[in-house]
């Protein structure tokens, strides 16, 4: 049966059902498989991860393992992390291919060596620009960076990898998350004035060249559709609500929400820091609601609210059901069985793999 057919017949079949397939595949596949999940993944999915964590700790995770199979339920820029960092001889599987980032999609590669044209014109980039790519950006953007000196970050060590990259060049031009940039820069004391905006669809970024030669950060204009939907107006109404709240934001979050947070991290730096916490601690979170949800059960003594008074969720993360799951998982099996290929493998093309593996290796060893 191929793929379709079979996904199919699973959208037939009770979840029940399907829940039990999941756990015993997982238990006849054993050590052969090994499941990554993203916190912002659905419950049912997320039950079944091997181990999850935010995008740092699972690419971490992806360097180390042996599994000659890892199906990553989380987005495509993760199981290509995976892929390039996993051997060739591992195969790496996102359940559901539409499984995309928008907030990825808003760098490409043309635009991307556009950028890198015009600041030519104006300075000598591979001088002093180091480019830093977040995580959420196409493989080919990670192979970019590692060829023009650069560095990927994630939301768990922007700072590390914003130091790292001004030891090395005087400038960092730093895609596609303008509020991941942004923040962490205020965070370091970084001035208003040495930093400016790049609109891929502007001429020079809409900047002048005396800009340009004058910045110390230049940050594209790209941003997370989900986290925009918090403002810092939620903020002030839990505060007057709710004595003694603590805000915690995720560094995607625009900066005016990022300035009346009184924490502000990764998933994992969140979770860990409302585990921290004594009981009674309150909290509003701005981040993937799924998360959220799972923060308020894991812990009924710390009353815990969604930030926004609006459900914001990540689409894509979703795309991820215990059917795609099931339908990884048996693809799995049948390719051991009968010595064949899997579906829905993630598989990054070699001559992108090197500089691209360089510049996760330059993060991996910051950290
Ligand atoms: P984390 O690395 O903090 O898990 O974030 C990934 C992401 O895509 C958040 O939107
Ligand atoms: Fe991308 Fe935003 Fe979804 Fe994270 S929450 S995967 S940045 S769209």
């Amino acid at each position: 049966m191929n793929a379709q057919a079979l996904l199919t017949q699973l959208y037939d079949t009770p979840e029940t059902d399907i829940l039990e397939q999941i756990s015993s595949l997982k238990t006849e596949l054993g050590d052969q498989v090994l499941i990554l999940g993203h916190h912002y993944q659905r419950e049912e999915v997320f039950a079944f991860a091997d181990v999850s964590g935010d995008s740092l700790k699972l690419s971490q995770q992806a360097a180390e393992t042996t599994a000659p199979y890892v199906i990553f339920c989380g987005v495509h820029f993760m199981a290509e992390t995976a892929d390039i960092l996993t051997s060739d001889e591992q195969t790496v599987i996102l359940p559901d291919l539409a499984a995309g980032c928008s907030m990825a999609d808003m760098a490409d590669d043309e635009q991307v060596e556009r950028c890198w044209a015009e600041l030519s014109d104006v300075i000598s980039p591979d001088l002093c620009v180091t480019p830093v790519t977040y995580i959420n950006s196409t493989a080919s953007l990670k192979s970019f960076c590692g060829e023009h000196g650069g560095i990927v970050c994630t939301s768990g060590n922007a700072q590390k990898v914003l130091e790292w990259s001004w030891n090395n060049r005087e400038k960092i031009l730093f895609f596609p998350d303008q509020y991941l940039g942004e923040n962490t820069a205020v965070a370091m004391g970084i001035a208003d004035e040495d930093m400016i905006i790049w609109d891929p669809f502007l001429p020079l970024g809409g900047n002048t060249p005396e800009a340009i030669q004058q910045a110390r950060l230049i940050l594209w204009k790209g941003f997370c559709s989900v986290h925009q939907f918090f403002k810092p107006e939620h903020a002030a109404t839990m505060r007057n609500n709710h004595a003694d709240i603590e805000i915690l934001a995720h560094p995607e979050c625009s900066r005016d929400v990022c300035e009346v947070s009184d924490f502000i991290g990764s998933t994992e730096m969140i979770i860990k820091h409302v585990s921290q916490a004594p009981a009674g601690s309150k909290f509003a979170i701005a981040t993937e609601l799924n998360l959220v949800n799972r923060l308020r059960i894991q812990f009924p003594d710390k009353p815990i609210w969604f930030l926004s008074p609006m459900i914001c969720m990540c689409s894509t993360m979703f795309r991820t059901d215990p059917q795609h799951l099931c339908l990884a998982l048996t693809s799995v099996r049948d390719a051991i069985k009968h010595n064949h290929s899997v579906s829905n493998q993630i598989t990054v093309p070699h001559e992108q793999q090197r500089w691209a593996k360089l510049s996760l290796e330059r993060m991996l060893n910051l950290v």
